[in-house]
């Protein structure tokens, strides 16, 4: 039997592009492996949304070429987003690559595995001692897009028994200025309304409580009459699922309706990933997010009084080209006014072929500020998660267990999505739990196990 090992960087869609990936290789006999130097087929699920992003793929690629010294025959491949952005030049780089698919090809995939394997010749191995031009002239590259791809049809093999990733859309109509992924992933595409409750369904009857709904602007989706709301009410009444959560939303479509729909749904999740981008309106003007500061902390009261204590976070960007300290400021302010749980904060990255590289040159934010902007940013939003996590020991909550800890015990995460850590027997794992929460890291709780469990 063929092994597969795919690594996978990025957001979760590329993790749930890399089950799909996993299931499509099943369906053709391969097995998976955690481990690259077991493996027949190396794929490196990759993200192209910051250079760093890329340039840690790169460095990988070149460390893996070693796996074909002690086995030629081993295919390396690169797919997602990073490989669709660099297309074919992506063949000749790090050491050499076997092949470069982008995300609307992955049904061809043993199909053109099998290609790469035939296109080295009768014995389907490489001469040892190739170089990177050599292996870039027999690869392959499949870069198509294909505007209704979303994959139906094709069973995902998952990861986590406990909490599964549904992609309910692919592709995004958005053109935020800085962003990448339109142009790697293309349009929006929604999936099949009722295809999506059979595979929520059959995870249930997999035993499964949990499922996270994903879409670039995931409450954009939109198919034959049926809006998001809907989806979302319909997918918290199946049987055996017990929470639901979504990531990620956009401000602009996040309507009264959406909110009604989770605070009126108790198995939808009191947490709400919600990103703002900038907190000056100059700035989120120039990256076309199509919304006003104003606008976006009124939606955010609206969820606060439908849902008292929810847990939010956020994504943002600092150093865009051309925000002035003033408007870097204000983006302080917004963090300080909605005290965020949780938030992803990120340096401008520019990426060729976006609307942005077009700005003039002279509004460029050299590095060194960008660089200290987002220190104060990170340092700013840690004081204040540590505060809000302090204020929460004690509480306790419904966690469902994930997995064992990485320093032992067990790990899983409350409604809120907060990680806790708890001493506990592994046949947890997949179940509720009750927890007192004891202690906090400043953004991880530590507990133990409350009432009757904790007891048994
Ligand atoms: N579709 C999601 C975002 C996906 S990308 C949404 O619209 O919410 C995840 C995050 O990466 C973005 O929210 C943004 O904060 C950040 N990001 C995107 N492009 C970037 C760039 N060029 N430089 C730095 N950060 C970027
Ligand atoms: Fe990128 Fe904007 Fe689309 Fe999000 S909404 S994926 S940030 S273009
Ligand atoms: Fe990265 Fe592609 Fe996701 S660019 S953030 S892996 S959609």
């Amino acid at each position: 039997m063929k092994r597969a090992y795919i690594e996978t960087y990025g957001c979760q869609m590329n993790i749930s592009d890399s089950e799909l990936m996993h299931g499509i290789l099943a369906e053709q006999g391969f097995s998976t492996t955690d481990k690259p130097e077991d493996a027949d087929v190396i794929l490196v699920n990759t993200c192209a949304i910051r250079d760093h992003a890329e340039q840690r793929v790169i460095g990988r690629v070149g460390q893996l070429q070693q796996i074909r010294r002690d086995n030629p025959d081993v295919v390396i491949g690169v797919t997602g987003c990073m490989a669709q952005r660099m297309g074919e030049s992506l063949l000749g780089r790090a050491g050499g690559v076997d092949m470069v698919m982008g995300p609307d090809a992955y049904r061809q995939l043993s199909d053109k595995l099998a290609e790469v394997v035939a296109r080295r010749g009768p014995a389907g191995r490489l001469p040892m001692s190739q170089s990177a031009p050599a292996i870039a002239a027999r690869g392959l590259a499949v870069l198509g897009f294909d505007p209704h791809e979303n994959y139906e049809g094709v069973a995902a093999k998952r990861i986590s028994a406990v909490s599964a990733w549904v992609p309910i859309q692919r592709g995004c109509n958005y053109r935020c200025t800085y962003c990448i992924v339109p142009y790697v992933r293309g349009d929006e595409k929604n999936r099949d309304p009722q295809a999506i409750l059979d595979e929520v369904r059959a995870l249930a009857a997999d035993g499964v409580p949990e499922v996270t709904l994903l879409g670039q602007t995931v409450n954009s989706y939109e198919h034959g009459g049926w809006n998001f709301p809907r989806l979302l009410r319909e997918v918290a009444h199946v049987d055996g699922i017990r929470r639901v959560r979504f990531t990620s939303p956009h401000p602009n479509d996040f309507t009264r309706e959406l909110v009604e729909a989770m605070a009126e749904e108790p198995r939808v999740c009191k947490q709400l990933h919600l990103p703002v981008q900038s907190g000056h309106n100059r700035t989120l003007k120039r990256m076309l997010r199509r919304y006003t500061v104003e606008e976006y902390l009124e939606k955010i009261e609206w969820v606060r009084a439908a849902m008292p204590g929810i847990s939010l976070s956020t994504d943002v960007i600092v150093g865009f080209p051309g925000e002035t300290d003033e408007e870097y400021e204000a983006t302080l302010q917004l963090m300080r006014t909605v005290r965020y749980d949780d938030a992803f904060l990120y340096k401008y990255s520019l990426r060729d072929g976006t609307p942005a590289t077009r700005l003039p040159a002279d509004q460029f934010v050299p590095d060194e500020i960008g660089s200290a902007r987002l220190q104060r940013l990170i340092e700013t939003h840690r004081a204040i998660q540590a505060e809000i996590y302090q204020s929460e020991v004690g509480r306790t909550e419904e966690v469902l267990v994930e997995k064992e800890g990485k320093r032992g015990g067990l790990q899983g995460r409350t409604g809120g999505n907060k990680v806790v850590t708890f001493e506990g027997p592994v046949g947890l794992i997949g179940h509720f739990v009750d927890v007192e929460l004891t202690g906090t890291s400043g953004s991880t709780f530590v507990g133990e196990m409350a009432g009757a469990l904790a007891a048994a």
